[in-house]
């Protein structure tokens, strides 16, 4: 309950971490899907979406890239200022894009402060597992939610040796289990489960108190993300296999941005009624910058 009476409404709806923990602990399953705009923020959060990740995909999805290695901090900045502006219920996630929590421990904390000071982020997610449990730590202890990201993390797609699933020999099976544990330990509140074997998913889902997120990682996970151009239908790549698209929007935006061409070249757009007129003739023309 809230210590703020004022509050406590919108306090009951609201996702938190701790919302996202009590449905692990229910058995109810958690929504996510990446937003990195207002438009589709707000319908996502209008629709009940639990989480909206304001994932480094951002660098795929929207801006057309190769990989999400070239974005940057003032990139996440930005998409992240916009999805807060349009969520009222959902848990705003902003991803840490790669080269902003590597270099060391005090820059990480630093730039997860921007992420939550300059642009409303509630939580930040990054990629890694043991290795990056000091720097999750030393988030967490400056007041910073983090959610963990195991498996295939694509800002590792050079190590990885491409976008492929992981944990499929027993040892890796083993590694991601400790990669999962000392991740909770260090704090995190969540755990993305990317790209590995629904068994092994099941398995760490069962391992760690905290909640599992999965992308290509089966149906135990306690929730489940996609990248929301990958839904709709708006990604022109080919899809993979973990991909459900609920939408096929490509056709209908061709379609609207066809007719708007034809009306252009035909002069059937923009009609009167589209039109401003000049004042009567009684009143005085004012100039635009004529109050
Ligand atoms: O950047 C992203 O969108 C992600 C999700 C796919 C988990 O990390």
């Amino acid at each position: 309950m809230s210590l703020y009476p004022s509050e406590s409404a919108a306090a009951g709806l609201k996702v938190t971490t701790g919302s996202c923990l009590a449905k692990k602990q229910r058995g109810e399953k958690i929504s996510c899907l990446t937003a990195y705009d207002y438009p589709f923020a707000r319908l996502l959060d209008e629709s009940g979406i639990d989480v909206l990740l304001v994932g480094d995909s951002w660098g795929m999805a929207v801006a057309g890239g190769e990989s999400t290695l070239a974005v940057t901090l003032e990139e996440m900045l930005i998409a992240t200022r916009a999805v807060r502006r349009a969520a009222r219920r959902a848990l705003v996630v902003a991803d840490m894009p790669y080269g902003s929590y590597q270099v060391s421990q005090p820059e990480a904390v630093g730039n997860a402060i921007r992420l939550v000071k300059e642009a409303g982020a509630e939580a930040v997610k990054l990629e890694g597992g043991e290795r990056r449990a000091g720097v999750v730590r030393a988030i967490v202890e400056a007041e910073v939610p983090v959610m963990g990201h195991i498996g295939l993390t694509p800002q590792s797609v050079n190590l990885q040796g491409g976008y492929r699933v992981q944990g499929r020999s027993a040892a890796a099976a083993e590694q991601l289990l400790r990669d999962a544990r000392a991740l909770e330990q260090a704090g995190a509140f969540s755990l993305v489960l990317e790209g590995i074997p629904r068994e092994l998913a099941a398995r760490i889902t069962a391992a760690v108190g905290i909640p599992t997120i999965g992308i290509g990682a089966g149906p135990d996970c306690d929730g489940q993300v996609l990248v929301l151009h990958d839904l709709l239908g708006l990604s022109f790549r080919p899809r993979p296999k973990f991909v459900r698209a609920y939408a096929d929007l490509a056709p209908a935006v061709r379609a609207a941005a066809e007719a708007f061409r034809t009306e252009v070249e035909s002069g059937a757009f923009p009609a009167d009624r589209e039109s401003y007129h000049m004042p009567s003739e009684a009143a005085p023309v004012r100039q635009p910058h004529e109050a």
